[in-house]
């Protein structure tokens, strides 16, 4: 890939948009799938969990949530207009059933309600927070009392060897997401730690890792 396309691959990650957008969500839906497994396993949606997942891109895991039980409710909220769309179509059934919604917003500025989730999941989005503050503050306020936050990346070891992500990614090993959440009004319980197939790229092998972080809102 030429500097231009891996700066427009990372942009399109960070948000996608415009014509590149359902491009991208396919290929992270591929390429994510392992990490969404394990980072689902962790959350384990239980019966009556209200959970807001931030950054969902198309929304496609959104059923392995909501599969778990006919109680579950789910919310997703995703700055990039074109994600919403693609996840309420995608989604268009748990939507008439009452039992999913989608919203177009930033995580820096949720326009929900205070205290309302059980659990908040993100996978892949730190990276692009610009003001990680701004947006644990958002993710206390709407979470309830003892509500836990599962925060999913790809350590900064292995992200290195992605040549997009010098674009504009903020990388962190686990120590610095557990340092994070320390400093902003959460007790981080346990960082989970997964080994995936290695990922193979002109004939090198590339090993392939993600770590969620579940922590509790003190
Ligand atoms: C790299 S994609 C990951 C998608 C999916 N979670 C996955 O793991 O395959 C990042 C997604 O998070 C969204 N996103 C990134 N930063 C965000 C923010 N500050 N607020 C809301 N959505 C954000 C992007 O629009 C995009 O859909």
């Amino acid at each position: 890939m030429t500097e231009e396309q891996l700066r427009e691959t990372a942009s399109q990650l960070r948000q996608p948009h415009g014509e590149g957008a359902i491009a991208i969500a396919g290929f992270m839906n591929k390429g994510n799938a392992r990490m969404n497994e394990d980072a689902l396993r962790v959350l384990s949606a239980s019966p009556g969990d209200n959970i807001l997942e931030v950054g969902m891109g198309n929304g496609y895991f959104v059923k392995d949530i909501l599969q778990a039980d006919d109680s579950i409710h789910y919310t997703g909220a995703d700055f990039s207009a074109e994600m919403v769309l693609a996840a309420e179509e995608w989604n268009a059934d748990w939507i008439h059933k009452g039992k999913a919604v989608f919203v177009h917003a930033s995580a820096e500025s949720l326009p929900l309600d205070n205290e309302l989730f059980h659990k908040i999941l993100t996978v892949n989005t730190l990276y692009f927070w610009d003001d990680r503050e701004k947006v644990l503050s958002e993710f206390r306020r709407v979470l309830k009392p003892g509500g836990r936050l599962y925060i999913a990346i790809r350590p900064e070891r292995r992200m290195v060897h992605y040549p997009f992500t010098k674009y504009g990614f903020r990388l962190y090993s686990a120590e610095d997401v557990r340092d994070l959440l320390a400093a902003n009004g959460f007790d981080v319980e346990h960082t989970h730690e997964h080994r995936e197939p290695d990922y193979e790229v002109n004939g090198e092998r590339i090993p392939v890792e993600n770590l969620v972080v579940v922590a509790v809102k003190r």
